[in-house]
Protein backbone atom coordinates (compact mmCIF):
# COMPACT_ATOMS: atom_id res chain seq x y z
CA UNK A 1 0.00 0.00 0.00
CA UNK A 2 1.34 3.47 -1.22
CA UNK A 3 2.68 5.83 2.13
CA UNK A 4 2.40 9.44 1.96
CA UNK A 5 5.01 10.87 2.89
CA UNK A 6 4.42 15.12 4.34
CA UNK A 7 7.59 16.81 5.58
CA UNK A 8 4.88 18.56 8.22
CA UNK A 9 8.00 20.34 10.04
CA UNK A 10 10.12 22.13 6.81
CA UNK A 11 9.84 25.32 6.80
CA UNK A 12 8.29 25.80 3.15
CA UNK A 13 5.32 24.07 5.14
CA UNK A 14 5.00 25.74 7.68
CA UNK A 15 5.24 29.56 6.01
CA UNK A 16 2.53 28.03 3.41
CA UNK A 17 0.39 24.82 4.49
CA UNK A 18 -1.90 25.26 1.78
CA UNK A 19 -0.54 23.68 -1.05
CA UNK A 20 0.11 20.85 1.03
CA UNK A 21 -2.87 20.09 2.44
CA UNK A 22 -4.76 20.54 -1.36
CA UNK A 23 -2.28 17.99 -1.70
CA UNK A 24 -3.17 15.70 0.75
CA UNK A 25 -7.13 16.16 0.02
CA UNK A 26 -6.36 15.28 -3.56
CA UNK A 27 -4.42 11.93 -2.34
CA UNK A 28 -8.06 11.40 -1.07
CA UNK A 29 -9.94 11.68 1.93
CA UNK A 30 -8.83 8.89 4.17
CA UNK A 31 -4.94 8.06 2.87
CA UNK A 32 -2.05 6.24 4.65
CA UNK A 33 0.62 8.56 5.60
CA UNK A 34 4.10 8.56 7.51
CA UNK A 35 4.26 11.90 10.46
CA UNK A 36 6.72 12.69 12.87
CA UNK A 37 6.35 11.22 16.52
CA UNK A 38 3.10 8.92 15.49
CA UNK A 39 4.68 6.87 12.77
CA UNK A 40 1.85 5.18 9.71
CA UNK A 41 -1.38 6.90 10.81
CA UNK A 42 -4.32 6.98 8.52
CA UNK A 43 -4.79 10.31 7.93
CA UNK A 44 -8.18 12.27 7.45
CA UNK A 45 -7.68 14.83 5.19
CA UNK A 46 -11.38 16.23 3.68
CA UNK A 47 -13.61 18.32 6.41
CA UNK A 48 -16.53 15.09 5.76
CA UNK A 49 -14.14 12.74 6.56
CA UNK A 50 -12.26 14.37 9.12
CA UNK A 51 -15.35 15.49 11.27
CA UNK A 52 -17.19 11.99 10.58
CA UNK A 53 -14.22 10.71 11.95
CA UNK A 54 -13.76 12.57 14.99
CA UNK A 55 -17.52 12.35 15.75
CA UNK A 56 -17.24 8.41 15.74
CA UNK A 57 -16.01 7.96 19.28
CA UNK A 58 -16.92 4.01 19.04
CA UNK A 59 -14.65 3.51 16.26
CA UNK A 60 -11.87 5.36 16.84
CA UNK A 61 -11.26 5.93 20.48
CA UNK A 62 -8.21 7.51 22.71
CA UNK A 63 -7.76 4.88 25.40
CA UNK A 64 -5.38 2.77 24.10
CA UNK A 65 -6.57 -0.40 26.06
CA UNK A 66 -9.85 -0.60 23.62
CA UNK A 67 -7.60 -0.87 20.67
CA UNK A 68 -5.87 -3.68 21.82
CA UNK A 69 -2.59 -0.83 22.80
CA UNK A 70 -0.52 -0.22 25.63
CA UNK A 71 0.41 2.98 24.69
CA UNK A 72 -2.01 5.96 22.99
CA UNK A 73 0.96 6.89 20.25
CA UNK A 74 4.39 6.29 19.44
CA UNK A 75 6.31 8.77 22.06
CA UNK A 76 4.59 8.19 25.58
CA UNK A 77 6.21 4.74 25.28
CA UNK A 78 9.41 7.10 26.46
CA UNK A 79 8.20 8.59 29.28
CA UNK A 80 8.73 7.32 32.75
CA UNK A 81 5.71 6.04 34.39
CA UNK A 82 5.83 9.27 36.78
CA UNK A 83 5.05 11.42 33.65
CA UNK A 84 2.91 8.79 32.33
CA UNK A 85 0.31 9.99 35.23
CA UNK A 86 -0.03 13.59 33.78
CA UNK A 87 -1.35 12.65 30.35
CA UNK A 88 -4.10 10.33 32.24
CA UNK A 89 -6.80 13.15 31.56
CA UNK A 90 -10.11 13.28 29.45
CA UNK A 91 -8.35 13.57 26.34
CA UNK A 92 -7.17 10.02 27.22
CA UNK A 93 -10.64 8.56 27.61
CA UNK A 94 -13.76 7.40 25.98
CA UNK A 95 -17.42 6.50 26.78
CA UNK A 96 -18.49 6.79 30.62
CA UNK A 97 -14.70 7.24 31.57
CA UNK A 98 -14.59 10.43 29.26
CA UNK A 99 -18.09 11.80 30.42
CA UNK A 100 -17.35 11.57 34.34
CA UNK A 101 -14.14 13.77 34.12
CA UNK A 102 -15.38 16.38 31.34
CA UNK A 103 -18.51 16.62 33.22
CA UNK A 104 -16.65 17.46 36.16
CA UNK A 105 -15.09 20.63 34.65
CA UNK A 106 -18.05 21.51 33.14
CA UNK A 107 -19.71 21.98 36.55
CA UNK A 108 -16.40 23.99 38.09
CA UNK A 109 -16.93 26.12 34.78
CA UNK A 110 -20.38 27.07 35.12
CA UNK A 111 -19.16 28.26 38.60
CA UNK A 112 -17.55 31.20 36.65
CA UNK A 113 -18.93 31.91 33.34
CA UNK A 114 -16.36 33.12 30.81
CA UNK A 115 -18.76 36.25 30.72
CA UNK A 116 -18.30 37.45 33.84
CA UNK A 117 -14.48 36.99 33.22
CA UNK A 118 -14.84 39.62 30.46
CA UNK A 119 -13.90 42.55 32.62
CA UNK A 120 -10.59 41.05 34.35
CA UNK A 121 -9.32 39.85 31.01
CA UNK A 122 -9.85 43.40 29.65
CA UNK A 123 -8.19 44.69 32.90
CA UNK A 124 -5.58 41.95 32.15
CA UNK A 125 -4.68 42.98 28.76
CA UNK A 126 -4.56 46.51 29.91
CA UNK A 127 -1.83 45.67 32.45
CA UNK A 128 -0.12 43.92 30.06
CA UNK A 129 -0.05 47.04 27.56
CA UNK A 130 0.57 49.95 30.14
CA UNK A 131 4.07 48.11 30.26
CA UNK A 132 4.65 48.02 26.70
CA UNK A 133 3.26 51.52 26.24
CA UNK A 134 6.32 53.53 26.87
CA UNK A 135 8.98 51.45 24.85
CA UNK A 136 6.64 51.51 21.92
CA UNK A 137 6.47 55.59 22.40
CA UNK A 138 10.05 56.30 22.74
CA UNK A 139 10.37 53.85 19.15
CA UNK A 140 10.88 50.80 20.65
CA UNK A 141 10.66 47.54 18.46
CA UNK A 142 8.83 44.99 21.43
CA UNK A 143 8.33 41.76 20.51
CA UNK A 144 4.27 40.62 21.34
CA UNK A 145 4.64 37.35 21.74
CA UNK A 146 7.06 37.26 24.69
CA UNK A 147 5.29 40.85 26.05
CA UNK A 148 1.46 39.86 25.52
CA UNK A 149 0.52 37.17 23.76
CA UNK A 150 2.26 34.31 26.19
CA UNK A 151 1.84 36.11 29.65
CA UNK A 152 -2.46 37.05 28.96
CA UNK A 153 -3.05 33.13 28.46
CA UNK A 154 -0.89 32.17 31.27
CA UNK A 155 -2.06 35.17 33.87
CA UNK A 156 -5.83 34.26 32.64
CA UNK A 157 -5.84 30.39 33.38
CA UNK A 158 -3.88 30.86 36.11
CA UNK A 159 -6.64 33.34 37.63
CA UNK A 160 -9.66 30.58 36.34
CA UNK A 161 -7.85 27.65 38.26
CA UNK A 162 -6.96 30.23 41.57
CA UNK A 163 -3.14 29.64 41.47
CA UNK A 164 -1.17 32.26 43.23
CA UNK A 165 -0.45 35.53 40.74
CA UNK A 166 3.41 35.68 42.54
CA UNK A 167 3.89 32.18 41.37
CA UNK A 168 3.53 32.54 37.18
CA UNK A 169 6.77 34.15 36.57
CA UNK A 170 8.22 30.51 37.52
CA UNK A 171 6.10 28.91 35.03
CA UNK A 172 6.35 31.10 32.21
CA UNK A 173 8.51 28.78 29.89
CA UNK A 174 6.76 25.71 30.90
CA UNK A 175 4.47 25.55 28.41
CA UNK A 176 6.22 26.64 25.49
CA UNK A 177 8.82 23.80 26.17
CA UNK A 178 6.60 21.20 26.63
CA UNK A 179 4.77 21.77 23.58
CA UNK A 180 7.73 22.11 21.63
CA UNK A 181 8.17 18.54 20.67
CA UNK A 182 8.87 17.39 17.35
CA UNK A 183 11.57 14.06 17.65
CA UNK A 184 11.63 11.26 20.88
CA UNK A 185 14.56 12.80 21.20
CA UNK A 186 13.60 15.79 22.19
CA UNK A 187 11.00 14.35 24.21
CA UNK A 188 13.91 13.56 27.08
CA UNK A 189 14.40 17.67 27.18
CA UNK A 190 11.00 17.74 28.54
CA UNK A 191 11.19 15.57 31.39
CA UNK A 192 12.85 18.55 34.01
CA UNK A 193 10.14 20.92 33.21
CA UNK A 194 7.16 17.94 33.39
CA UNK A 195 8.76 17.31 36.81
CA UNK A 196 8.50 20.95 37.61
CA UNK A 197 5.04 21.27 37.04
CA UNK A 198 3.87 18.05 38.37
CA UNK A 199 5.72 18.77 41.71
CA UNK A 200 3.94 22.41 41.84
CA UNK A 201 0.37 21.38 41.09
CA UNK A 202 1.00 18.65 43.60
CA UNK A 203 1.85 21.26 46.22
CA UNK A 204 -1.22 23.64 45.08
CA UNK A 205 -3.60 20.59 45.38
CA UNK A 206 -2.66 19.82 48.84
CA UNK A 207 -3.12 23.45 49.71
CA UNK A 208 -6.47 23.61 48.72
CA UNK A 209 -7.60 20.93 50.11
CA UNK A 210 -6.27 22.38 53.66
CA UNK A 211 -7.46 26.19 52.90
CA UNK A 212 -10.30 26.11 50.26
CA UNK A 213 -9.57 29.26 47.80
CA UNK A 214 -11.10 31.10 44.81
CA UNK A 215 -10.57 28.95 41.35
CA UNK A 216 -11.19 25.83 39.13
CA UNK A 217 -8.34 24.14 41.00
CA UNK A 218 -10.12 24.25 44.54
CA UNK A 219 -13.75 23.61 42.90
CA UNK A 220 -12.61 20.65 41.67
CA UNK A 221 -10.97 19.34 44.97
CA UNK A 222 -13.54 20.11 46.44
CA UNK A 223 -16.35 18.89 43.77
CA UNK A 224 -18.48 15.61 44.27
CA UNK A 225 -20.69 13.85 41.47
CA UNK A 226 -22.98 11.18 42.76
CA UNK A 227 -20.76 10.65 45.95
CA UNK A 228 -17.69 10.23 43.30
CA UNK A 229 -14.83 12.70 44.00
CA UNK A 230 -11.44 12.93 41.41
CA UNK A 231 -8.36 10.71 42.65
CA UNK A 232 -5.60 12.41 43.43
CA UNK A 233 -3.98 11.91 40.46
CA UNK A 234 -7.17 11.97 38.14
CA UNK A 235 -6.90 16.08 39.75
CA UNK A 236 -3.31 16.12 39.02
CA UNK A 237 -3.65 15.27 35.17
CA UNK A 238 -6.75 17.69 35.01
CA UNK A 239 -5.22 20.48 36.03
CA UNK A 240 -1.64 19.79 34.40
CA UNK A 241 -4.42 19.84 30.97
CA UNK A 242 -6.19 22.50 31.87
CA UNK A 243 -2.66 24.37 32.40
CA UNK A 244 -1.30 23.50 29.12
CA UNK A 245 -3.97 23.36 27.00
CA UNK A 246 -5.69 26.64 28.07
CA UNK A 247 -2.11 28.28 27.91
CA UNK A 248 -0.33 27.41 24.62
CA UNK A 249 -2.82 27.19 22.28
CA UNK A 250 -4.18 30.40 23.29
CA UNK A 251 -0.55 31.99 22.34
CA UNK A 252 -0.83 30.78 18.93
CA UNK A 253 -4.40 32.20 18.50
CA UNK A 254 -3.25 35.45 19.57
CA UNK A 255 -0.02 35.80 17.75
CA UNK A 256 -1.35 34.15 14.39
CA UNK A 257 -4.42 36.53 14.49
CA UNK A 258 -2.25 39.50 14.87
CA UNK A 259 0.13 38.16 12.09
CA UNK A 260 -2.84 37.33 9.39
CA UNK A 261 -4.35 40.75 10.14
CA UNK A 262 -1.35 42.60 9.12
CA UNK A 263 -1.14 40.26 6.05
CA UNK A 264 -4.62 41.05 4.92
CA UNK A 265 -4.87 44.85 5.48
CA UNK A 266 -8.14 45.30 4.25
CA UNK A 267 -9.63 42.69 6.62
CA UNK A 268 -7.49 44.76 9.61
CA UNK A 269 -8.85 48.35 8.44
CA UNK A 270 -12.57 46.74 8.32
CA UNK A 271 -12.22 45.38 11.95
CA UNK A 272 -10.84 48.18 13.01
CA UNK A 273 -13.95 50.39 11.89
CA UNK A 274 -15.84 47.95 13.12
CA UNK A 275 -14.82 45.66 16.77
CA UNK A 276 -19.02 44.35 15.68
CA UNK A 277 -17.10 41.91 13.83
CA UNK A 278 -14.57 40.77 16.31
CA UNK A 279 -15.79 37.53 17.05
CA UNK A 280 -16.39 36.53 13.63
CA UNK A 281 -12.62 37.56 12.58
CA UNK A 282 -11.55 35.15 15.25
CA UNK A 283 -13.30 32.33 14.06
CA UNK A 284 -11.91 33.08 10.38
CA UNK A 285 -8.26 33.44 11.66
CA UNK A 286 -8.77 29.79 13.60
CA UNK A 287 -10.23 28.10 10.21
CA UNK A 288 -7.79 29.87 7.95
CA UNK A 289 -4.78 29.44 10.21
CA UNK A 290 -6.01 26.78 12.13
CA UNK A 291 -3.47 26.83 15.32
CA UNK A 292 -4.19 23.18 16.51
CA UNK A 293 -3.51 22.25 12.87
CA UNK A 294 -3.75 18.24 14.05
CA UNK A 295 -5.82 16.19 16.30
CA UNK A 296 -4.82 14.36 19.03
CA UNK A 297 -4.38 10.71 16.92
CA UNK A 298 -6.89 8.09 17.71
CA UNK A 299 -6.61 4.40 17.63
CA UNK A 300 -8.90 1.67 15.68
CA UNK A 301 -11.13 -0.12 18.25
CA UNK A 302 -12.37 -2.27 15.71
CA UNK A 303 -11.76 -3.60 11.74
CA UNK A 304 -13.42 -1.15 9.54
CA UNK A 305 -13.50 0.13 5.52
CA UNK A 306 -14.04 3.83 5.11
CA UNK A 307 -13.68 5.39 1.41
CA UNK A 308 -12.45 1.78 0.10
CA UNK A 309 -9.28 1.88 2.43
CA UNK A 310 -9.13 -0.96 5.14
CA UNK A 311 -8.36 0.16 8.75
CA UNK A 312 -7.46 -2.36 11.25
CA UNK A 313 -7.80 -2.56 14.88
CA UNK A 314 -4.99 -1.02 16.52
CA UNK A 315 -3.66 1.56 14.05
CA UNK A 316 -3.66 5.08 14.42
CA UNK A 317 -5.92 7.89 12.44
CA UNK A 318 -5.40 11.59 12.80
CA UNK A 319 -7.85 14.33 11.56
CA UNK A 320 -5.94 16.60 9.62
CA UNK A 321 -8.14 19.86 10.63
CA UNK A 322 -6.44 22.39 8.76
CA UNK A 323 -6.74 20.73 5.33
CA UNK A 324 -10.17 19.89 6.24
CA UNK A 325 -10.74 23.24 7.40
CA UNK A 326 -9.52 24.92 3.72
CA UNK A 327 -12.35 21.66 1.88
CA UNK A 328 -13.51 23.81 -0.68
CA UNK A 329 -16.09 20.98 -0.92
CA UNK A 330 -17.26 22.64 2.42
CA UNK A 331 -15.76 26.54 2.44
CA UNK A 332 -16.41 29.12 -0.14
CA UNK A 333 -12.71 30.49 -1.50
CA UNK A 334 -10.95 28.42 1.50
CA UNK A 335 -7.59 29.71 0.82
CA UNK A 336 -9.50 33.88 1.19
CA UNK A 337 -9.28 35.15 4.67
CA UNK A 338 -12.61 37.02 4.97
CA UNK A 339 -13.15 37.98 8.57
CA UNK A 340 -16.85 38.17 7.64
CA UNK A 341 -17.30 34.51 6.61
CA UNK A 342 -20.83 33.20 7.48
CA UNK A 343 -21.44 30.42 8.44
CA UNK A 344 -18.11 29.19 9.49
CA UNK A 345 -18.36 25.40 10.55
CA UNK A 346 -14.60 24.99 11.04
CA UNK A 347 -13.04 22.31 13.24
CA UNK A 348 -10.41 24.49 14.38
CA UNK A 349 -11.31 23.55 18.21
CA UNK A 350 -12.25 19.89 17.31
CA UNK A 351 -15.65 18.13 17.29
CA UNK A 352 -17.61 15.35 18.95
CA UNK A 353 -17.05 14.47 22.54
CA UNK A 354 -13.40 16.04 22.97
CA UNK A 355 -14.55 18.99 21.71
CA UNK A 356 -12.59 22.08 23.03
CA UNK A 357 -13.47 23.11 26.44
CA UNK A 358 -12.16 25.98 26.75
CA UNK A 359 -13.44 27.50 23.56
CA UNK A 360 -15.62 30.29 25.16
CA UNK A 361 -13.02 31.49 26.93
CA UNK A 362 -9.97 31.30 24.00
CA UNK A 363 -12.79 33.16 21.77
CA UNK A 364 -12.93 35.72 24.55
CA UNK A 365 -9.40 36.10 25.39
CA UNK A 366 -8.24 36.91 21.86
CA UNK A 367 -11.26 39.17 21.09
CA UNK A 368 -10.63 41.30 23.66
CA UNK A 369 -6.67 41.01 23.17
CA UNK A 370 -6.76 42.42 19.52
CA UNK A 371 -9.42 45.04 20.53
CA UNK A 372 -7.52 46.52 23.92
CA UNK A 373 -3.95 46.35 21.43
CA UNK A 374 -5.32 48.22 18.20
CA UNK A 375 -7.70 50.73 20.72
CA UNK A 376 -4.84 51.47 22.63
CA UNK A 377 -1.82 51.59 19.62
CA UNK A 378 -4.16 52.55 16.14
CA UNK A 379 -1.02 52.76 14.47
CA UNK A 380 0.25 49.83 15.47
CA UNK A 381 3.13 47.83 13.06
CA UNK A 382 5.22 45.15 11.87
CA UNK A 383 8.49 46.07 12.45
CA UNK A 384 9.77 43.71 10.29
CA UNK A 385 8.40 42.28 6.79
CA UNK A 386 5.82 39.70 6.46
CA UNK A 387 8.07 37.01 4.37
CA UNK A 388 10.44 37.46 7.50
CA UNK A 389 8.16 36.13 10.29
CA UNK A 390 9.67 32.75 10.96
CA UNK A 391 6.45 29.71 11.86
CA UNK A 392 7.91 27.24 14.54
CA UNK A 393 9.08 24.19 13.41
CA UNK A 394 6.97 22.26 15.54
CA UNK A 395 4.45 19.11 14.83
CA UNK A 396 0.60 19.84 15.10
CA UNK A 397 1.05 23.71 15.85
CA UNK A 398 1.04 26.82 14.01
CA UNK A 399 2.81 29.41 15.76
CA UNK A 400 5.49 32.14 15.21
CA UNK A 401 9.08 32.83 17.32
CA UNK A 402 8.66 36.12 17.34
CA UNK A 403 6.43 38.77 16.67
CA UNK A 404 8.46 42.13 16.38
CA UNK A 405 6.57 45.46 16.28
CA UNK A 406 6.38 49.02 16.58
CA UNK A 407 4.62 52.29 16.39
CA UNK A 408 4.19 53.64 12.81
C1 LIG B 1 -7.05 28.95 20.67
C2 LIG B 1 -7.01 28.22 21.69
C3 LIG B 1 -7.36 26.78 21.69
C4 LIG B 1 -7.35 25.87 20.64
C5 LIG B 1 -6.96 26.10 19.19
C6 LIG B 1 -7.78 24.61 21.20
C7 LIG B 1 -7.94 23.45 20.45
C8 LIG B 1 -8.43 22.27 20.95
C9 LIG B 1 -8.70 21.10 20.15
C10 LIG B 1 -8.49 20.98 18.64
C11 LIG B 1 -9.18 20.13 20.97
C12 LIG B 1 -9.65 18.74 20.58
C13 LIG B 1 -8.48 17.82 20.47
C14 LIG B 1 -8.88 16.50 19.87
O1 LIG B 1 -10.07 16.15 19.74
O2 LIG B 1 -7.95 15.77 19.50
C15 LIG B 1 -9.19 20.68 22.33
C16 LIG B 1 -9.56 19.98 23.46
C17 LIG B 1 -9.52 20.53 24.71
N1 LIG B 1 -9.24 21.85 25.05
FE1 LIG B 1 -8.74 23.35 23.79
N2 LIG B 1 -8.03 24.76 22.54
C18 LIG B 1 -7.80 26.08 22.88
C19 LIG B 1 -7.95 26.66 24.12
C20 LIG B 1 -8.31 26.00 25.26
C21 LIG B 1 -8.48 26.60 26.56
C22 LIG B 1 -8.33 28.08 26.87
C23 LIG B 1 -8.79 25.58 27.43
C24 LIG B 1 -9.06 25.60 28.91
C25 LIG B 1 -9.26 26.61 29.66
C26 LIG B 1 -8.85 24.35 26.67
C27 LIG B 1 -9.14 23.11 27.18
C28 LIG B 1 -9.33 21.97 26.42
C29 LIG B 1 -9.69 20.67 27.00
C30 LIG B 1 -9.90 20.37 28.49
C31 LIG B 1 -9.80 19.77 25.93
C32 LIG B 1 -10.11 18.28 26.01
C33 LIG B 1 -11.60 18.06 25.95
C34 LIG B 1 -11.98 16.59 26.02
O3 LIG B 1 -11.13 15.70 25.93
O4 LIG B 1 -13.19 16.34 26.19
N3 LIG B 1 -8.55 24.65 25.36
N4 LIG B 1 -8.74 22.00 22.28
Amino acid sequence: MFVYKFDLLSSEYKQNPFPAWQAMREAGPVIRAKIPLVGKVWMFTSYDSASHMLRDHETFVRNPSKAGRKYVAGFLAFMPPSARVLANNMMAHDGEEHRRLRSLVDQAFQMRSVESMKGTLTAISNRLLDKIERRLQDGETVDLLEDFARPLPLAVISELLGLPTSDRENFKGWGNRLTNVNSIMGLFKVFPGLWKIRNYLRKQIENCRIEPREGLLSTLVHLEQDGDRLSKDELLAMAFLLLIAGHETTVHLITTSLVTLFQHETQLDKLRRNWGLADSAVEEVMRFVSPAEIAKPRMLSADTTIHKQSLRRGEYAVAMLGAANHDPEMFEEPDAFNIERSPNPHLGFGTGIHVCQGMKLARAETGIALKSLFDRFPNLQLATPINDIEWSRRIGFRSINRLPVKLA
